[in-house]
This record gives structure tokens, sequence and C-alpha cells, in this order.
């Protein structure tokens, strides 16, 4: 295979805060001392009372522990905000640009201070205390990084929900950690459409049972469109009128290192999504570092990432991170194809945005537009650029390089996950020559290891499952309210280590290739979806008797959502059913778990003990089915036949 090697530009090889030899001798230091190099890097942060401990970590399965710089107090908040507004008061934190070009808000430090108090202040009013837990379901507006930071501040453990939930998931999010108390918006807006996020969340607490322990008992609402929204009373406040009558001044709580700091649902192979916790120390101490490191960051540059606050790159990259180190971070509420595809370059020059994160499928989406939108911008502030959340196709890569760049940009193509807390496996832009498609190499401080299916060690150059083999300061601790998944789902498979659920290859340059997720975890529009939780929604519908669901390569979204679904006697496989199963699962849990295809099956490929062989499946979604391999377990390998006659994805 030709493999384009770029070299780092020696331009930016001068100015960069990391050159190739620094990088690996940081990196050696924080492999082979992982305590003195942690020790020394947790001072970035300012800490009340500092750590006198650094590691205490064990993976050893069934007694995972995960504690870094346990004995040492701080708050996150007062990192974020109070230190920058005391030193630098007039910078801008936040520049919010709106869904309509027209609307842009500017924050400084002094601002967010005051905003963040007065959030705080109002929750404290609403008997918000250390350790409850606030569900956010905010579109992307200021208002949603005031409210996490106010969280931080009296100690509160946010759990965000991303607003393209639907009520349905957003009520399993919110019993799911007891949250007494939902933070919303009365309407989002994204590409000129207005969401229903208030009805939402009226929706959602509608279907929390009446004897659960913990009903919701305030919801804070966020005047964002004006439009008309049912209040309820004794219930449901704006936001605005409690704001007013409340200081902006509060004192931040001081917090152990290993308080929670959020937690964050996300989707796994089986079952509920999981509440993945994030403590408060290490987590911002890797935060900022990697925020720092990976996009040289340095004072007066203008950072944009364009994630969501819903995902676990908005917490890290857009809120936590930035702000720790003083950055200017740029928030959106916008999508890049509103109102025409320049929509990004435009905001990139209105700003002067030098550094710019966002996803494969939005680079292959405004690839698809072609090269006009770009070049009617120019883009000349871009110093560097960054992909995340999904593997990025060598063609997508080099056209963000030659065409977004201008081939002046190195582009940071970072690997990690909601679990990991920061970026892992990264470029660092000044020290290491790029591959396109490739992750690269490992951060500071993460042991990565690829293993066979049987957990042996490969070496080399090969291709297995990669796993981690210690510790870093981001890892998630818990999954909320159940340890013994936490260890089942990420210690067990591969004993010793922390399974990542992906596929990676190592190359003889010892560079990381993502190649996807070997388990029941799809990737789409690098959004994490459980095949599981989708086939439970199907099945929920009346007429449905069983349902697969596997992904399928997608020229845009990365992966599709292909669903095999049988349908109970006397049901007919019509359009108009098939459209009821696509709107079915958008409400079941919103419009991103949308299906691309349903195929009417009638029989799954199944094993004599009853389980869907889905290697089977997913062949036949790919195209593939003329290597379908062993067929001859089957309970009945006759439905196999039928599948391929009437496979939807023909190429
Ligand atoms: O499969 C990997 C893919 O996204 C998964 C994690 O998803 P999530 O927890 O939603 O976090 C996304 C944002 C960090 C991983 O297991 N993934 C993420 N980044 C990359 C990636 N795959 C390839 N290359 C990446 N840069």
């Amino acid at each position: 295979m030709y493999e384009p090697v770029i070299a780092v530009p020696p331009s930016f090889a001068a100015s960069a805060l990391v050159d190739e030899a620094g990088y690996r001798a940081m990196y050696e230091r924080s492999i082979a001392d992982p305590e003195g190099f942690w020790g020394e890097h947790g001072r970035r942060i300012d800490w009340i009372k500092p750590y006198t401990t650094v590691k205490n970590t064990s993976y050893g399965h069934p007694d995972v522990s995960i504690r870094w710089y346990e004995d040492g107090t701080l708050n996150v908040s007062a990192n974020c905000v109070d230190r920058h507004a005391a030193t630098r008061p007039d910078q801008v934190a936040i520049i919010w640009e709106g869904d309509d070009p027209g609307e842009q808000r500017l924050i400084t430090y002094r601002e967010l201070k005051d905003e963040v108090c007065r959030f705080a202040n109002v929750l404290k009013a609403h008997g918000v205390k250390r350790g409850d837990r606030v569900t956010l379901y905010l579109p992307m507006i200021p208002e949603a990084a005031f409210a996490m930071l106010a969280c931080a501040r009296i100690g509160a453990v946010h759990s965000v929900v991303f607003g393209g939930f639907s009520p349905d998931a957003l009520a399993g999010r919110i019993e799911d950690c007891a949250s007494t108390v939902v933070i919303t918006a009365d309407e989002g807006l994204r590409g000129g459409k207005r969401v229903p996020l208030k009805a939402n969340v009226d929706a959602a607490i509608s279907r929390i049972s009446e004897d659960h322990f913990a009903p919701v008992e305030t919801v804070i609402v966020v005047r964002r469109t004006g439009g008309n929204v049912a209040m309820t009373p004794g219930r449901d406040v704006w936001y605005d009128e409690e704001a007013a009558r409340v200081p902006a001044v509060c004192g931040p709580e001081e917090m152990n290192a290993e308080d929670p700091l959020f937690i964050l649902y996300t989707s796994g192979s089986t079952g509920k999504p999981k509440g993945v916790l994030h403590t408060s120390g290490g987590y911002l101490v890797y935060a900022s570092m990697t925020h720092q490191y990976v996009f040289d960051y340095k004072p007066g540059d203008i950072y944009w990432c364009t994630a969501d606050v819903g995902w676990v790159t908005g917490h890290s990259y857009i809120v936590y991170g930035p702000l720790a180190n003083g950055a200017t971070t740029l928030m959106f509420e916008g999508v890049p194809t509103w109102p025409t595809n320049a929509r990004l370059w435009q905001v990139v020059d209105k700003h002067k945005v030098t550094i710019f994160y966002t996803a494969p499928t939005a680079i292959r989406a405004l690839m698809g537009a072609g090269d006009e939108p770009v070049k009617s911008a120019s883009r000349a502030s871009l110093r560097l650029l960054g992909s995340v959340g999904e593997p990025i196709n060598p063609e997508a890569w080099l056209w963000y390089y030659h065409t977004v760049g201008d081939n002046r940009c190195p582009i940071v193509d970072t690997w990690w996950q909601t679990e990991t807390g920061g970026i892992l496996i990264t470029p660092l832009p000044g020290a290491t020559a790029l591959k396109p498609g490739s992750a690269t190499l490992p951060f500071f401080g993460v042991r990565p290891a690829l293993v066979d299916n049987e957990g042996n060690t490969l070496e080399g150059a090969a291709e297995g499952n990669l796993v981690l083999l210690d510790s870093w300061p981001g890892q998630m601790r818990t999954v909320f309210g159940d340890h013994q998944r936490f260890v089942e789902t990420y210690f067990s498979t591969y004993k010793g280590t922390y399974f990542t659920g992906d596929g990676c290859r190592r190359d003889a340059d010892g560079y990381y290739w993502i190649t996807g997720r070997v388990d029941d975890v799809l990737n789409v529009s690098g959004h994490r979806m459980g095949t599981a939780e989708i086939e439970s929604a199907l099945v929920a519908h009346p007429a449905v008797s069983e349902a697969a669901v596997v992904g399928y390569p997608h020229d845009i979204k990365g992966q599709g959502i292909y669903a095999y679904v049988t349908l109970m006697q006397g049901e007919q496989p019509t359009d108009d059913l098939r459209r009821a199963l696509v709107h079915w699962v958008r409400k079941e849990i919103g419009p991103i778990a949308t299906p691309d295809l349903i195929q009417f099956a009638p029989g799954l490929p199944k094993t004599r003990s009853g389980k869907i062989m889905r290697r089977i499946l997913r062949k036949i979604a790919e195209d593939h089915y003329e290597a379908l391999g062993d067929i001859s377990t089957l309970a009945d390998p006759s439905v196999v036949a039928d599948l391929i006659e009437n496979r939807m994805n023909r190429r």
C-alpha cells in the first residue's frame, strides 16, 4: 500500500511547543517514571491542598481501582475561570457564534466568572448540593458552559444529554443518575430549524415512573428562541428570572481530586447506555495537558472545536481543556451546511480561528460539496487542523490538508473515547511526521498494545485488538452506580489491560491505524451507538418480532445503520411499514439512530443454540455475500439465500 508521509513543516516545528526529540524524551520519561512525570505536570492546575501521592491504580481484575492525586483538593471551575479572571479579565474566554450568522456573543473571563457564579447561586437556591446530579439538555449556547462550570463550582455532578436525543432516551438518563434538577432551554436552533427541547423534557419527565425514588423537582429553562412553551407551576422556572435574583459571587467548593465531576452516558455493545464517570483532578490535568500539547496551544490562539457539548469532545475540548488553559474557545450553535456550505470557513475568517478541530463526517460531507465554498473564504488565520471521532479515510484527510489547510497546516488525527477523558493516540504537530489515516503515536503516559483474540501480545508490525497497559489521569473511574459493569466491560476481556473495543494496526514505524470497533458498537457520523439499543427500539414496535442491526460502509457517515427485521405473523412488509419503523426508532432514541436501510427478513441466521450470526449479516449488509464463510452450522441455512436475494445495499 502506498502511504505518503508528510513531514513536520520546518516553520511549524520552529515555533512548536515540542519537536520530535522533545516528544521522544518526554514520552520515554512518562513511561519510565509515571509518578515523577505526572507529579510534575499535575502542577499545571491550581490545587487548594497540594497532592502528596500521584498514582494509585490497579487493573487487576476483579479489583480495578483508579485514583490519581487522591489526597489533593481543588475546584475545577476556579481553575477554568477564577484564575484567568484574575490575570486576564478582559480576554475573551468564549466566542459564541449563533446559528444565524448575524448573532454572536463574546464573553470575557471576567464576565464568565460572573455568569458561572450566578448560575451556581441559582442551583443553590434550588437546593442543589455537593454530589447531587444535575441533567443538562441544552443547545449549543454559552449557558451550557456556564451551567457545567456552575455544577463544578458547587460540587454537583453534571450529566449532559445531547439535545438530539429523544424524550425516552433523556428519561432513561435522568432516571439512571437520579437527577432531581434538569436544565434546558425553551427551544434549540440548528440550521434555521427549531428543536423543541422543553417539550421533550416535559415528555421525558412524564415517562419517568411515578414511584421513581428521585422525581424531577426543578426544571430550569434558559430562554433561547422565545418560543411558546408550557411551564409547570412549582416545577419549572425561567433561568433569566432566577439569575436576576442572585448575586454574581459564589465561592468555589473545595473538592477532592477523586470527587466526581461529571457523568456522560455512552453506548456499549450490550444493555442500556452506561454512565461513564469522570472525576476532578486527574481529568482536568489530562484535558488541559492534551489540549495544550496536541493543539500546540499558545496564548493568542483562537481555538474552535465544532463538537456539541453533549459529547465528550465538547466536555474536554470546548469547555474544560481550553478554559483550564485560559484559551479563547469558540462555541458554534449551527451546522456546517447552513445557510451555505461555506459557513465553517466564513466563521474561521470572521473570528480569525487559528486551530480548527472537527469530525471526518463533516469533512466528507463538505468535500462532497466541492472546493468552491472553501475557496470562497481566505482561511489565512488557520495554522492547525484536527480530526476526531472515527477513522478518517486518506482521501478525506488529503482534501482537508490540501484544500482546507492549503498544504500549510498539520492535521492531528486524535484517537480517544468517552471513557478515556482525553486524547490518547495522536500526532504532536511540531513533532510527528503525518501519515493520512493514521492517529500515529501515543500521547505522554499512554501505553497502547495489540493483542490477538486469545490475548497474546503482538509485537512489531501487526493487527489486533487495541488495549492499554496502564492508566492515565483522564481515565474514567467507574460506571455510575455499577462498578461491576465497569470491570466486566473494560477489564475482563484481556485480563490486566483496559480493552478499548477498537481494532488497530501498527505499522513498521510503530504508527497506529485504528480500523474501527470490533464489538457491536456502531460509529455513525462520529456518533456512537449500540446495535442492541436500536434492536430493542425496533422490537418494541408492535409489528416487529425480531431485529438485528449491523453497520455497513457509508460514504459520508462512515457507517450506516442496516436493520434486519422479522415481522409478527400477519404483518405485511410494506414501504409504509418501513417508514413507520424508521420514524419509530427516531422517536425512541433520536434522529442520530435513524436506520438507513431496513430489510424485512422472514428469518435470521442463527446457530442451533439460537445465537444470531452477525458475521453473516454484516457481510450481506456490506454486499460481500460471496464471502460468507461456513454457514453449515446454522439451524436453518436456507434463510441466507433469502437474505442475499433481498439485500438492500447493492453497489
Ligand atoms: O472507535 C473509536 C472511534 O470512536 C470511538 C469512541 O467514541 P466516543 O466515545 O463517542 O468518543 C468519540 C470522541 C472521542 C472509539 O472507540 N474514534 C474516535 N476517534 C477516532 C476513532 N476512530 C479512529 N480514529 C479516531 N481519531
